[in-house]
């Protein structure tokens, strides 16, 4: 099949906007369309030609309803914070902010639901429930900022996933916009459901290439009552990747699992200026393991079988944080280092997700492959998913070799991945950057599959076009 040939906006486009959002929510200035032309990925600028601001369903179909009639592109836009450049728009065309969309509609705390659009901010839905004694887990380093919506399209995870659950484990229904305009709901609003085919989980992770979610109905759970939070030294980051398995083996699932090797906590601790957390010269990587329930005696318990398996792998003096002052603090050094690491060097994020006891061979064999390529990595992350952000540090590295090696590089790091029986990405989806990867986790028929199930949702692949499906795939 040929290549589709997008529309540009032109001033009939834009007069026909205008007349479906009032003007003051359409904006083809250039500082808006520059701030919307990028998420926190690397350093990429894709500007939309038109920012569109839409404050309901029926706007959003009126939207999609115009682009599909002109084959304009149409990118749906949340908090900005994506790491895999699925906000950019890539061909032009529509930025779809979903900003304004930013009610929550009803917290149920019968059934222990709550329904929202998608531009409310994910710790304000988190604070929101709480006041009532309920909990949305799904909480991304980025939480103070990004979407609900766009934790949805990319299935967000975050430190609290190990016990709980990633995005997709919260979603119970959703209200979604189609291609040519249409509005769908994808299933009920229970927390079973064997009818039909799983349209509420083709939608999650779709990362806005199958349909705009202009609503979702997401499942809470009782908010625990006590946390118990420690910081546990390694001499040996492999080891600590090691006691990771280890803590599930002896019957505890923490409630976060995290994982900082030396770098990134050195890293952040420059970076937060008011975090002190003392870290002995022998010292090469941090497990942050927190526990929750109801029972303190319980959680106490808890900590004591981790302090005995953590012992084994030889750990330094374990830092129990004493009130919710030092917690916070210990969790801002975790939150913070992609930022840490970001304003330090020019890098390159990768996701890596294997099971976890292959956690310490994907550690190891990280570091031989960057040895093998001459370049540094910083590695941190929800070690109790298995899953390993790798930052490729540029530092000193010449332009021409950073761009000529990277990507073999990141090949190998993503073969190594599936080779240990894992993935390419846990939790920061696929979008722009990691697209031409995709036939190492998946076959020729796979794809094709993807493809199919494009085409028929979106066949004019107006909808975020260049992204999750590698860019030799047949438009
Ligand atoms: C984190 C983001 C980068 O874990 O996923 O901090
Ligand atoms: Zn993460």
């Amino acid at each position: 099949m040929a290549e589709i040939i997008y529309a540009r906006i032109n001033n009939h486009d834009l007069a026909a906007f205008c007349a479906m959002l009032d003007n003051s929510r359409v904006f083809s200035d250039d500082e808006t369309r520059q701030a919307y032309g990028h998420d926190e990925t690397e350093d990429l600028v894709h500007p939309p030609e038109v920012v569109l601001k839409p404050q309901n369903t029926a706007e959003v179909s009126a939207i999609m309803r115009y682009c599909h009639d002109h084959f304009i592109p149409v990118t749906p836009i949340g908090g900005r914070t994506g790491l895999s450049g699925g906000a950019l728009s890539v061909f032009g065309g529509v930025g779809l902010s979903m900003e304004r969309m930013n009610r929550i509609v009803q917290i149920d705390e019968f059934n222990l639901q709550v329904t929202v659009e998608p531009g409310v901010i994910t710790q304000v839905l988190q604070e929101t429930v709480a006041a009532q004694g309920l909990y949305y887990p799904p909480d991304p380093s980025s939480r103070g900022t990004c979407f609900i919506g766009g934790n949805l399209a990319e299935n967000a995870g975050g430190p609290h996933a190990v016990k709980y659950g990633v995005t997709k484990d919260f979603v119970l229904n959703l209200e979604v916009v189609l291609a040519n305009g249409d509005v769908m709901n994808t299933g009920a609003n229970t927390l079973k459901n064997s009818t039909g085919y799983n349209l509420t989980q083709l939608m999650v992770g779709s990362e806005g290439t199958l349909g705009i979610i202009t609503k979702a109905v997401l499942k809470l759970v009782p908010l625990p009552k006590f946390n118990l939070l420690m910081l546990v030294p390694f001499f040996d980051a492999s080891k600590a990747c090691e006691a990771v398995s280890a803590i599930f083996r002896a019957g505890i699932t923490p409630s976060a699992l995290e994982f900082m090797e030396r770098d990134a906590i050195d890293w952040v601790l420059k970076f937060v200026d008011d975090v002190n957390v003392p870290v002995e010269a022998s010292i090469q990587a941090h497990l942050l393991i927190e526990v929750d329930g109801n029972h303190m005696d319980a959680l106490m318990a808890d900590c004591e079988v981790i302090s005995d398996v953590v012992q084994q792998f030889g750990c330094g003096e374990i830092l129990f944080a004493d009130d919710e002052a030092q917690k916070a603090q210990l969790w801002k050094l975790r939150r913070k280092v992609a930022e840490a690491v970001k304003s330090n060097s020019v890098y390159k994020e990768e996701d890596t997700v294997v099971p976890r006891y292959k956690l310490p061979e994907l550690l190891s064999g990280v570091k031989a492959i960057g040895q093998k390529f001459g370049f540094q990595s910083v590695c941190y992350g929800h070690a109790g998913d298995g899953n390993l952000h790798v930052n490729i540090i540029k530092g000193e590295m010449p332009d021409d070799r950073w761009n000529d090696e990277l990507p073999h590089a990141i090949r190998e790091i993503f073969t190594l991945c599936v080779s240990l029986g894992g993935t390419l990405s846990g939790e920061h989806g696929i979008g722009l950057v990691q697209r031409d990867y995709m036939d190492i986790p998946f076959n020729r028929t796979e794809l094709e599959v993807m493809n199919r199930l494009k085409l028929a949702l979106d066949e004019r692949k107006i909808l975020n076009p260049a992204k999750i499906l590698p860019a030799q795939m047949p438009v």
